[in-house]
């Protein structure tokens, strides 16, 4: 994960209150791509399983931009979970997705879907793009990271994100990436 842009967004403090834990989920490749085109510039089939596992009956918070690609893909939003979707649009929604104006409203909206909907799941999943990274990285708690150990052209970006704020948990090297979890520092 690259670490030399712009930390600024890591260091304002949050005005996104929940008593769940805010858990930011991404891959990442070496050189901070995320997306290309609208998509992920990779296919790894064990990490759409390690993200359907992570995710399965929770709240999952994405931007507008996300939410279509997983449309056009899966044809539907991500079942089994509540899908919130951040945007200033006014658009139509399946059972199992809500649209929010802003983050704070996104909030309201998972904390309510985690309460109604998934056994009150104590994490909301922050899933991106990059926009919606961006606005909740100071307020996340933490980060399940894909790192993807590879360099490709892409047009997305994660936020530079202030490493010093956060402790490695975890790590499971496999072929080609990793899966990464870091904490906070409190
Ligand atoms: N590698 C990964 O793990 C990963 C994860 C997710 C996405 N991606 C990639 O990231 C790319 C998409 O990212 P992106 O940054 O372009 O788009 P995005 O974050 O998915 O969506 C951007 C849209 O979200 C809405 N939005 C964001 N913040 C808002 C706010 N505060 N208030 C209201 N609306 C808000 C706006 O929608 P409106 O225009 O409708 O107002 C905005 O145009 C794709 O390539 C995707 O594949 C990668």
């Amino acid at each position: 994960m690259s670490e030399d842009r712009d930390e600024a967004a890591d260091a304002t403090p949050s005005a996104l209150e929940t008593d769940r834990e805010l858990v930011g989920i991404v891959a990442v490749a070496d050189n901070g791509v995320i997306g290309r085109d609208g998509d992920m510039p990779w296919h790894i089939p064990d990490d759409l399983q390690h993200f359907k596992e992570a995710t399965m009956d929770h709240p999952v918070v994405m931007g507008r931009v996300t939410y279509e690609g997983i449309l056009e893909t899966l044809g539907e939003p991500l079942p089994g979970r509540t899908t919130v979707v951040v945007t200033s649009r006014d658009l139509e929604t399946p059972d199992n997705a809500v649209i929010a104006n802003g983050l704070e409203e996104a909030v309201d909206r998972a904390d309510t879907a985690a309460r109604e909907c998934h056994d009150d799941a104590d994490r909301i999943f922050i899933a991106g793009g990059a926009t919606v990274y961006e606005g909740f990285l100071p307020a996340l708690d933490r980060l399940v990271v894909t790192e993807v150990h590879d360099e490709p052209d892409g047009d997305t970006f994660f936020p530079g994100w202030e490493r010093a704020s956060w402790t490695e948990a975890s790590r499971d090297e496999r072929d080609g990436f990793a899966f990464v979890e870091y904490v906070r520092e409190r």
